[in-house]
């Protein structure tokens, strides 16, 4: 017996090669975060996949258990897309992303083989309260929108998906763990961890392209000025949610999807089962 509703669905997206990274056009800011979190996710994922594996021998919880299964399914897929997705960009300009890469792979390694396993739930779990508090505004703002077609619908489905499993990571770390402050502690370095490469990689970017040519998004005003932008939204509707999650009393089983994901659920569950691939 399931605890929650949770579809693994195995999606066909053509992404071509040689992509543009710009993803939005004329916001490199905000294009190069995303990358930087689809450079990020091949690499977290599948290290939340083993620390789930590990969790696995020990829950009891036959409804857990099953949930936990497809918490898997769904990020295999998830970090499967997005390494086709990444090897689809024209990264080759940008000198270092490698190096950052490597770097970040190690530390997940390192995290797997040395530390214990409260450590490594609690971690998934402040990256699955992130990502949960970053779908919800991301439905209200209308951020992934904004994306080009090809990516547009991996960061969607993806994220959707990220709402539909926001139970497991905290129901296995009450299972083994528990406590609280614990939890939000290494949630808050989980975070931290994940947005310091992220906000590498956009910088990275960024620098090069301004190397390469100054004036090709209007100079640093206007890249001041779209980076307020952003700065606003996120204060405005994703801090409120991600600091909901560092409540004593926060439960991911007090968020109900928004209507507009469950009508995208039911949009991806059957492009999956009809094998449809982007137009
Ligand atoms: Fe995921
Ligand atoms: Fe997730």
């Amino acid at each position: 017996m399931y605890k929650n509703s949770i579809t693994i669905r195995r999606l066909l997206l053509r992404f071509p090669k040689g992509s543009d990274p710009l993803i939005i056009p004329n916001q490199p800011e905000e294009s190069y975060l995303y990358i930087g979190l689809s450079l990020l996710l091949p690499y977290l994922e599948p290290y939340l996949v083993r620390s789930m594996l590990s969790a696995k021998t020990i829950i009891q919880d036959e409804g857990l258990v099953k949930d936990m299964e497809a918490f898997m399914g769904q990020e295999s897929q998830h970090h499967k897309l997005h390494i086709q997705f990444n090897c689809s960009l024209d990264l080759s300009k940008y000198e270092g992303l490698k190096e950052l890469e490597e770097k970040l792979a190690a530390d997940y390694n390192r995290f797997s083989d040395t530390k214990s396993l409260r450590f490594n739930l609690a971690f998934a779990e402040g990256f699955e309260a992130f990502t949960l508090a970053m779908t919800r505004s991301s439905f209200q703002t209308g951020m992934f929108e904004r994306i080009q077609s090809e990516a547009r619908d991996l960061f969607r489905w993806h994220l959707m998906e990220e709402i539909e499993h926001r139970t497991v990571a905290f129901d296995v770390y009450q299972q083994i763990s528990g406590a609280y402050f614990y939890r939000v502690c290494i949630g808050i370095f989980a975070q931290w961890h994940l947005c310091r490469f992220v906000f590498r990689v956009s910088r990275l970017m960024l620098r090069t392209e301004e190397k390469n040519c100054p004036k090709k998004f209007g100079g640093r005003w206007r890249s001041f000025q779209r980076q307020g932008y952003l700065l606003w939204l996120f204060v405005l509707y994703f801090f409120p949610k991600l600091l909901n999650t560092y409540m004593p009393w926060y439960s991911p089983y007090r968020i109900a999807m928004p209507e507009a994901a469950l009508a995208m659920a039911k949009e991806f569950t059957e492009r999956a089962r009809s094998g449809a691939k982007l137009p």
